[in-house]
């Protein structure tokens, strides 16, 4: 669920087009190894037209970094950071002398090679007051520079490849941090193929390590509320890095990390639930019709159902079999509407073409921004299709389990999600945070929705109870802060404030 690109419509087609393969059950090992290597191949394949369709143009599938001969020597600096001064037009909104924006490379510990790209942009009003808060962009695979450049940084890219103040980037209320990860996506790289992060623990132990490297070289932002946020299939990731995070402060593991709170914005992060309500949402939005809806959760629902919970138990191969069984779902909803736009379904895709966010590859791959990024020459790769092919069995995996745990501890949980998008969909978000038992699921659930008023308009309504609050914000597909930069920065600025349940003027009896 990628916020850029479309990994559930990739791989229902190519497991469409595989399904003779792939049968799922008692194959013997020589069809199962002619498998894992059809479908890599075909997805890698499958993967570069999709990403072409968003109009991104990777020039390779992974970033494996400068090569062998330029690995930097052993017992280097870990963290290697520096300034970053790139040219903005505008007004940034305040006399900034000090931008302290910064981009650096973390060298993972417990890997063979790998280097974690990150840019860290200090708070545009008070550095030492403000929360540090890190953002993850989903695919799995796709850069976090996307959210930077086209949601919530601090500026946005002109069509001259100008830079341009966003008066609304989420640094006009945080220290913040985009980190490009798993290993191999946007400029973090690896030379080994045995640093490719395969599932959640791969993934945040490699981010905890990161912050780890970040708060030591940052010593005056640990003191900081943190914040972790981000997107769509960070909705994996955000719940496993919050709860390691918290893992590693109640085990004195490291420097204590001043985790407050976790964000994700049209996450997936409960699949059973989310895959089920796909029909609910397409149905309510009149995007299928009743008949079509009844013959989608009669014969493809219960199947999904079950794989779901194989993967559950079993883990590895039947989690891809799951992925391919309840995509099904989806695939149908596509096939039944057409070109639809699953990330915002007020809007079509004109030919392949969703989105567009080719600037970003241009801007990045100019040799005046590489050397200010100090990146040198190291591709970008804005979405690599080969990691989001080696979290392939974690697709399925419900994160939704280790979070009653982090709310039992007072992390605070905001679920957030445009009303418009299709592919992690408000409603099945709403479902699982409902169902989501914990010693306050009762008053959550019983909890009046009321209305998140900014500058005096209804942007959204919202349900709070103790450190849980879902928002489902109006006219906004999948990319929140891109559709409602005003309605997000405020959303993120009430919530680490401990506002956003407070500020509401009026409760509505109505239906979210
Ligand atoms: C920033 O916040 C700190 C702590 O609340 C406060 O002491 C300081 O005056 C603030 N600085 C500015 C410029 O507002
Ligand atoms: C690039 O575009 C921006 C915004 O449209 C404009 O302000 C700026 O003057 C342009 N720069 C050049 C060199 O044309
Ligand atoms: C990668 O892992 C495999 C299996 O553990 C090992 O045989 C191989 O030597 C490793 N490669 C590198 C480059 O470390
Ligand atoms: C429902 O939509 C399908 C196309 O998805 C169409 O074939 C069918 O006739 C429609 N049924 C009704 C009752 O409108
Ligand atoms: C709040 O919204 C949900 C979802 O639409 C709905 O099921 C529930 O009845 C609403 N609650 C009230 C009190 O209107």
């Amino acid at each position: 669920m990628t916020p850029t690109f479309s990994p559930i419509l990739l791989l229902s087609l190519l497991l469409l087009l595989l399904s003779p393969l792939s049968s799922p059950i008692g194959i013997p090992d020589a069809s199962r190894e002619s498998q894992s290597s059809a479908v890599p191949n075909f997805a890698k394949a499958e993967a570069q037209k999709l990403i072409r369709g968003f109009n991104l143009r990777p020039k390779q599938d992974i970033n494996t970094g400068p090569g062998a001969a330029a690995e930097s020597p052993v017992g280097g600096p870990m963290l290697v950071e520096k300034p970053l001064r790139l040219p903005v037009l505008g007004d940034a909104g305040n006399s900034i002398q000090d931008l302290g924006h910064h981009a650096g490379y973390y060298r993972l510990p417990d890997t063979k090679d790998a280097r974690m790209f990150y840019f860290f942009f200090e708070s545009r009003k008070n550095k030492s007051s403000d929360p540090v808060v890190i953002w993850l962009t989903g695919g799995p695979g796709c850069s976090s520079e996307l959210a930077l450049f086209y949601e919530n940084g601090p500026f946005h890219i002109a069509k001259n490849l100008s830079l341009l103040w966003n008066d609304f980037g989420w640094d006009q209320a945080s220290n913040l941090i985009y980190v490009d990860q798993p290993t191999g996506t946007g400029f973090s790289y690896s030379s080994s193929e045995n640093d490719t992060r395969h599932d959640e623990t791969g993934v945040s132990n490699d981010l905890y390590n990161f912050l780890q490297g970040f708060f030591k070289l940052h010593p005056q932002y640990a003191k900081n509320d943190f914040y972790i946020t981000g997107e769509s299939y960070a909705g994996h990731y955000i719940p496993a890095l919050a709860a390691r995070v918290n893992q590693g402060n109640k085990a004195n593991e490291g420097i204590h990390i001043n985790l407050k709170g976790f964000a994700m914005g049209n996450g997936l992060t409960d699949p059973i639930i989310q895959y089920k309500a796909y029909p609910d949402f397409a149905l309510a939005m009149k995007l299928i019709n009743q008949s079509d809806y009844t013959s989608i959760v009669t014969e493809l629902v219960p199947s999904c159902e079950q794989a779901s919970t194989i993967c559950g138990d079993d883990g590895g191969d039947s989690c891809a079999n799951a992925f391919q069984t309840c995509n099904s779902i989806f695939n149908e909803i596509l096939d039944i509407t057409g070109g639809i736009n699953y990330y915002d379904i007020r809007k079509q895709c004109v030919g392949q073409l969703c989105y567009d966010f080719s600037n970003m590859e241009n801007l990045l791959n100019q040799q005046k921004v590489r050397d200010a990024l100090g990146v040198g020459d190291i591709d970008f790769v804005s979405c690599s299709s080969t990691v989001y092919e080696a979290m392939l069995t974690d697709w399925m995996r419900n994160l939704e389990i280790g979070i009653p745990a982090l709310l039992e501890d007072g992390i605070k949980m905001l679920v957030y999600a445009g009303e418009y998008d299709l592919i992690c969909n408000w409603l099945g978000n709403f479902k699982w945070v409902n169902a989501m038992a914990w010693s306050g699921q009762k008053d959550f659930v019983a909890a009046p929705n009321v209305s998140f008023v900014v500058d005096g308009a209804e942007k959204g309504l919202m349900k709070s109870h103790g450190p849980l609050t879902f928002l489902k914000v109006h006219d906004a597909g999948h990319m929140v802060p891109m559709d409602q930069p005003k309605a997000a920065l405020e959303m993120l600025r009430r919530w680490t404030q401990g506002k956003l349940a407070v500020t509401q003027s009026k409760v509505r009896i109505v239906p979210l």
